[in-house]
């Protein structure tokens, strides 16, 4: 058992929610209702930390705008991943300067996996100087406190310390809708896949408690949510640094148990730690949706081992053997990077007879993108960009023929889909989901939000299915 994990104490919480209250009182003699904006980058998980960020600029009396310039406070949470969102947030921080040259009060503030690199956090310092506040994933807690110090002193705030994280309860949430809800069941990672940046950003990998995971899942059942995910950067080692002998499968288990009518999602699971216990959780589980994401990465060995994902094709064919002799129509979806450093256009081929052998229902698709710090950054990648981009498209070209045959197969079939989103799109307002997580796009009363319909798949593109009300 790992014996460093740090909970944050319910006074310390407590001290937070009083810098809320404070912050409050000073705002409370503006002529109007101080204003925040909030953008999120990347992965759900950061979606899970802006709506605490959000929850806590609620207790300190805070509306929220779309519109940065109207914004008093603005808070954006960035994602580390690949480089091409580091540039997006780059630039539309930059954009920024306008609005604080006519707002010179304006707190702008950056948070989120981008800070924790130290390279990043040295570029905002000397070349962002309109940044007033950045603090990493380990400190999002103590937002309260940093904003207070902010407006009370003005002067920069860098708070990025590089630690192995903690585990802090009781954060007040401002979720964005009222039929979905993300349950952070643990954080942080300790794989060390080759090419990624997350374990150096998110410390090692922790546990919540499993009775302060139930507890928010009957709240969210009690509220009305109808789809629950957990989420985690590697649901399957739940559990390893906890006292209990528990595992994500049973988690699986006590969280079906919860009373109500939800579905129960998870994300992600890591093919190395992925068991028929799991699976076996998974069919039993009347809640738990028949949809797994299992990112493989690569299809070739030796590649594999270069980037340190602990399995072999063949285990990972396995796998998907097992599951689907428990579940036939179980959705698949996985993660697949492209260009890894070294990686020939023969091992590339690898990956496609992945792809012809498992038939994924869809795929996340990336060019490989060198992180700094990183073991994979280092190593010679002799592939030139246009040979990558070539094979990139062999492999969107072959999945969008496989998603396009698989998602035909829903036509004629009248399925049980949750109602997720009204939309402006005239052709079909409302969204709604399969319990496999296909989007079904309809048309009908925007008053079926939150609710089940019966639909009848009436067509099917690569992307999305159309249907129509059955009864
Ligand atoms: N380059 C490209 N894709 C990456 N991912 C993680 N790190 C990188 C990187 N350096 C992808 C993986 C992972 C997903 C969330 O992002 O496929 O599963
Ligand atoms: Fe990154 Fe690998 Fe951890 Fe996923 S399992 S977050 S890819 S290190």
């Amino acid at each position: 058992m790992n014996q460093t994990t740090t909970r944050i104490s319910g006074e310390e919480i407590a001290r937070q929610k009083d810098f809320c209250a404070q912050i409050k009182a000073m705002n409370a003699p503006l002529p109007a209702r101080p204003l925040a904006f909030v953008d999120t980058y990347g992965c759900q998980q950061n979606e899970a930390d802006s709506e605490r960020i959000r929850g806590y600029l609620t207790e300190m009396g805070y509306g929220f705008t779309q519109d940065e310039a109207a914004a008093d406070v603005i808070v954006i949470n960035t994602c580390a991943v690949r480089e091409h969102a580091e540039q997006r947030v780059l630039g539309n921080v930059g954009a920024l300067t306008h609005t604080k040259r006519k707002n010179p009060n304006q707190i702008i503030c950056l948070c989120g996996c981008m800070m924790q690199e130290p390279h990043v956090a040295e570029k905002i310092r000397q070349s962002f100087r309109h940044v007033d506040l950045v603090f990493g994933p380990h400190v999002l807690w103590r937002f309260p406190e940093l904003l207070w110090r902010i407006q009370t002193r003005r002067g920069r705030i860098f708070e990025t310390p590089d630690e192995p994280g903690s585990i802090a309860e009781g954060l007040p949430v401002r979720r964005e809708g009222t039929v979905k809800a993300w349950v952070s069941i643990m954080y942080g990672c300790n794989n060390f896949c080759s090419y990624c940046i997350v374990p150096y950003v998110r410390g090692r990998e922790r546990s919540r408690r499993p009775e302060d995971i139930l507890s928010e899942v009957r709240e969210l059942a009690r509220a009305g949510y109808k789809d629950i995910t957990l989420l985690g950067q590697n649901v399957n080692s739940y559990g390893k640094d906890l006292p209990e002998d528990v595992d994500f499968a049973w988690l699986l288990r006590e969280v079906n148990a919860v009373p109500g009518d939800f579905l129960i999602r998870f994300m992600t699971s890591h093919p190395k730690d992925a068991s028929e216990r799991l699976f076996d959780a998974m069919a039993a589980c009347e809640k738990v949706a028949p949809h797994l994401h299992l990112p493989f990465q690569a299809g070739n060995d030796r590649v594999l081992r270069a980037m340190n994902r602990g399995y072999t094709r063949e285990h990972y064919l396995g796998l998907i053997r097992a599951l689907r002799a428990r579940i036939p129509d179980i959705v698949l979806t996985s993660d697949i990077i492209v260009g890894f450093p070294g990686e020939t256009t023969e091992e590339f081929e690898d990956t496609l007879k992945v792809l012809k052998e498992v038939r994924f229902d869809a795929l996340f698709t990336f060019i490989y993108s060198p992180r700094e710090g990183t073991p994979a950054a280092r190593l010679p990648d002799p592939l030139s960009r246009e040979e990558k981009a070539a094979n990139f498209q062999r492999l969107v070209d072959l999945q969008n023929a496989i998603s396009a045959e698989k998602q035909a197969a829903y036509v004629g079939k009248t399925l049980r889909c949750l109602v997720d989103v009204v939309s402006e799109d005239p052709r079909h307002n409302l969204n709604a989901r399969t319990a496999g997580g296909r989007l079904v796009h309809f048309s009908g009363d925007p008053a079926l939000l939150g609710s089940y319909v019966r639909l009848k798949i009436t067509g099917a593109s690569t992307w999305a299915l159309f249907g129509e009300p059955a009864d």
